[in-house]
């Protein structure tokens, strides 16, 4: 795994959180990174504590003990510095359902320092929402209301976005183009992107990396490999095949093991890489996958076990 996290400071640090409710802990040391510049999941089953999580890092409730620091600034000690580089959609946001999508960003844009007209527009363009943003919010669709507090919460340009389970409630279509705009966002506004869903699936095509919670504890963190605009777990496959070293020079990458090349590869890649190696007239006798992929963990982590 790059050790970028060291490198690069990270847009956000949780450090050992822990939330206790009554003699309940509901958060159990957590410590996490996550790394500018990219979609970061927050994978976990219903009741693993994700939305416990993001409301402690955007200041809804308290941290029992640990500390979380957003652009270097700790939300317990220095609230308001640390909390000028978030925009969240955490509870459902307040709109006025009688005025106009573009009346309540104006309305808002008021409360914030610096938001022009010019940066309304620009939201409202990158959350797809231009079409029907002089119709009142009450005429909304779920979608449509979920890209309006998207839009909201991006006026002030935040080096922060979190969203706890934007996928829910949207159909495919909309899910496709929410993936489509968050990665515009943090490609074209260099915005960190923090979300949280309980499905993998969804995890795999929208995220740069995947951190796994349950029970109130980080499983994990995985690193995905985008291809096209999409990221897809990286595993290692290994080729069986008459001429390892013949097979190497043929795909450029790889490490020679006995009888065969391990690579790593994503899905698409490995047809890719068998069509190269029989066009070549290498003998490939198996594929085969040696590591198991985020599914098969995260089912084992998650399967079974219920709500937690
Ligand atoms: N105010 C509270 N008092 C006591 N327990 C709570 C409170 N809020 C949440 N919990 C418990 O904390 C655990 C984590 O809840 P949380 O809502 O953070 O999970 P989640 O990962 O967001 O789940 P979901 O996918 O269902 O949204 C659950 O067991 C929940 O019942
Ligand atoms: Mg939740």
């Amino acid at each position: 795994m790059p050790n970028t996290a060291e490198v690069v400071k990270p847009v956000a640090s949780l450090m050992g959180v822990t939330k206790r409710i009554g003699s309940k802990t509901l958060i159990s040391d957590l410590t996490l990174d996550i790394p500018p510049g990219q979609i970061f999941g927050f994978l976990g089953p219903n009741g693993a504590g994700k939305t416990t999580t993001i409301r402690m890092m955007v200041g809804l409730i308290s941290i029992s003990r640990g500390d979380i620091l957003i652009c270097g600034r700790s939300i317990k000690d220095h609230f308001e510095e640390a909390i000028a580089n978030v925009g969240a959609i955490v509870e459902n946001p307040e709109m006025y359902k009688f005025l106009t999508g573009y009346q309540n960003l104006r309305q808002y844009a008021r409360m914030v320092p610096g938001v022009t007209k010019e940066r309304i527009n620009e939201v409202v363009e990158l959350v797809g929402l231009s079409q029907r943003i002089n119709d009142r919010v009450k005429t909304y669709s779920l979608g449509m209301r979920q890209r309006l507090g998207v839009a909201q919460a991006l006026l002030h340009r935040p080096k922060l976005l979190i969203l706890d389970e934007p996928t829910n409630g949207l159909d495919p279509q909309g899910i496709r183009e929410l993936r489509d705009y968050l990665r515009k966002l943090c490609q074209t506004e260099g915005t960190t992107v923090f979300v949280s869903s309980h499905l993998l699936s969804e995890m795999e095509l929208m995220c740069d990396s995947v951190a796994i919670i349950q029970n109130g504890r980080l499983i994990d963190v995985k690193q995905l490999k985008t291809v096209g605009d999409a990221a897809v777990p990286v595993s290692q496959t290994f080729f069986e095949v008459d001429n390892p070293e013949a097979a190497l020079a043929q795909i450029g990458q790889g490490v020679i093991m006995e009888g065969g090349l391990a690579v790593d590869a994503v899905r698409e890649e490995i047809a890719e890489l068998n069509a190269k190696l029989v066009a070549a007239g290498i003998k490939v006798y198996s594929i085969k996958a040696m590591s198991r992929s985020l599914e098969d963990q995260f089912l084992e982590i998650t399967g079974g076990e219920g709500i937690g």
